[in-house]
Order: C-alpha cells, then sequence, then structure tokens
C-alpha cells in the first residue's frame, strides 16, 4: 500500500478510489512547479498501486479548482526557460491523460489557465455551479502552453477554443457544460459525491474493459479514422480473449452479477 504524503496536494484514498486535491488555497491553487512535479510523482505512484482503481482530481477550498499557473513563476521566464517550462508541464498532463484508470475533473470554483488546460487532461469533467472556466494567458501576454490550445480545440471545436483563447474571458459553469466542456454541473456540496458515484460505476465494470476503452478513445483520437478503427477491432478482439468477457456475458445470460478478475 503506497502512502501519499506531499506538501502541495491532498490525497485520500477509500474503496480503491483516490481523491487528490490541489492545495494551496491561499493563491486559489495556483500550479507552480512544485506542484507539478508532485502531481507528476503521485500518477506515477498510483498508475501501479492495486489500491487505487480511479481518481479525482479536485481543488481545496470552495473557491478554486485552480486559477492557473502561477504567474509569479511565469513572470520569470524567458525564451528558453520557458519552452522548457511548457514541456515540463505538457509531460506531466499527459502522464494523467495517458493514465490507464479513469481520471476524473471535479471542478469546484475558478479553473484558469494551466488549471483549465489541467481539466482538460482529465478524462472527463464535472463542474460545481460556482466554476468559471476560462484561458486567459493572452490577458498576460501569453498562450496556454500546458496543452490548451491542442486539447481544449480537440473537445469543444476550434471556433469556441479560439474565442475563448483569444478573448481571454473565462465562462460560467453553464456556458462551459453548453459547449461541452464539462458533462455535468451541480450544486457545490453534490459535486463530490457525483465524482465518486460515477468512479464507483466505472470500476464496477470489466477492469481490462475500463483499460482499452481509455486507452481506444485516448489514441484513436489522435489517428485518421481508418487507422483509429482499425486500432479498435485489435482492442475489441483483445477483450474477446479475456476472462472478464466470458465473465461478464456469462453472468448476463445466467442473470447474476459479474465477478471480474482484471483478466
Ligand atoms: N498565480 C499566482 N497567484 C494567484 C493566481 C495565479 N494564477 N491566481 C490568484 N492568485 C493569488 C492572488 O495574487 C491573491 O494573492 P494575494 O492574496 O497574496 O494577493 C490570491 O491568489 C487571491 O486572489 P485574488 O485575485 O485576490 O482573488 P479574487 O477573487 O479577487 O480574483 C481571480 C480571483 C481568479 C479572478 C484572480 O485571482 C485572477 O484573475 N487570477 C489569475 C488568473 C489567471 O490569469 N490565470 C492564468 C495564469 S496562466
Amino acid at each position: 500500500m503506497e502512502t501519499y504524503q506531499f506538501r502541495w496536494l491532498g490525497v485520500t484514498v477509500e474503496g480503491k478510489i483516490a481523491v487528490v486535491r490541489l492545495n494551496r488555497p491561499d493563491v486559489l491553487n495556483a500550479l507552480n512547479r512544485e506542484m507539478l512535479a508532485e502531481l507528476d510523482a503521485c500518477f506515477t505512484a498510483m498508475a501501479s498501486d492495486e489500491e487505487v482503481a480511479g481518481i479525482i482530481l479536485t481543488g481545496t477550498g470552495e473557491k478554486a479548482f485552480a486559477a492557473g499557473a502561477d504567474i509569479r513563476q511565469l513572470a520569470e521566464l524567458s525564451g528558453v526557460s520557458g519552452l522548457e517550462y511548457s514541456r515540463a508541464g505538457q509531460a506531466v498532463f499527459e502522464r494523467i491523460a495517458s493514465m490507464a484508470k479513469p481520471v476524473i475533473a471535479a471542478v469546484n470554483g475558478y479553473c484558469l489557465g494551466g488549471g483549465c488546460e489541467l481539466a482538460l487532461a482529465c478524462h472527463f469533467r464535472f463542474a460545481s455551479e460556482n466554476a468559471r472556466f476560462g484561458q486567459p494567458e493572452a490577458k498576460l501576454g501569453l498562450i496556454p502552453g500546458y496543452g490548451g490550445t491542442q486539447r481544449l480545440a480537440r473537445l469543444v471545436g476550434q471556433g469556441r477554443a479560439m474565442e475563448l483563447i483569444l478573448t481571454g474571458e473565462p465562462v460560467s459553469a453553464a456556458e462551459a457544460e453548453r459547449i461541452g466542456l464539462v458533462n455535468r454541473v451541480v450544486p457545490g456540496a453534490e459535486l463530490l459525491r457525483l465524482s465518486i458515484e460515477a468512479a464507483r460505476k466505472i470500476i464496477a465494470n470489466g477492469p481490462l474493459a475500463v483499460r482499452l476503452a481509455l486507452e481506444t478513445v485516448t489514441k484513436g483520437a489522435e489517428l485518421p479514422l481508418e487507422r483509429a478503427l482499425a486500432f479498435e477491432s485489435a482492442m475489441f478482439g483483445l477483450c474477446c480473449s479475456s476472462e472478464d468477457m466470458k465473465e461478464g456475458t456469462a453472468a448476463f445470460i445466467e442473470k447474476r452479477k459479474a465477478q471480474f478478475r482484471g483478466k
């Protein structure tokens, strides 16, 4: 059993669901380099931790998920260090996006700049009614550098992404839901419960199927359709060779609950 102890993150694990909290509430959970390094270490450890099957990422406090990258650190960047800063952050977010376990963002307030990019790296997003989403980098003379120019456009379409990135203006949770940036908006008090419920439903399914579905959807999105469909067929075939698939289909036919073993 892993122990998760970090300075800038709070982690609890219960019933195979980890809740990871960005924990710098005095600066609205702004992401500094140290917190990103901890996120990297945390997700690396959770990837191989058998006690963790699903992950919820949220912010400490009621005001913010994360109000962006730490602007004090941004202010000190130069050309080469800026490029390295962007690449390092992208690598952490890519680790999250490519997790073989579901990662749900529970967005509990401001979700701006790097915070929005972090939520975009999760597999899907729920939000509280007070959440606000935006990519305000242009107001600072910057562009998103942690994947926002790409993941936002892929999720909500180029036109909507352009508007958010070029104006830098935030949108409400309701608008974020309307454009498909978040899946559902609920009162703040219900956000964590909704997220845990969704995680529970996912981890009750065939573990191999969940893993392969995550991989097929995320990797497939980067391929031309023809190759993505070929990849889907290969993964479908792999599922068909699993004990889980035999058990899941037999359980349905025998009108009983499936006992999956992840094999
Ligand atoms: N980086 C560093 N510090 C940040 C921060 C960030 N991205 N976002 C907020 N903070 C700090 C503020 O400086 C303030 O610190 P202080 O108390 O030492 O002055 C504290 O968090 C609270 O923020 P404050 O601005 O007082 O709260 P608010 O409710 O008036 O406004 C926001 C909230 C989110 C609208 C405002 O903080 C903001 O615009 N933040 C920056 C958003 C941004 O541009 N992010 C993109 C970065 S790439």
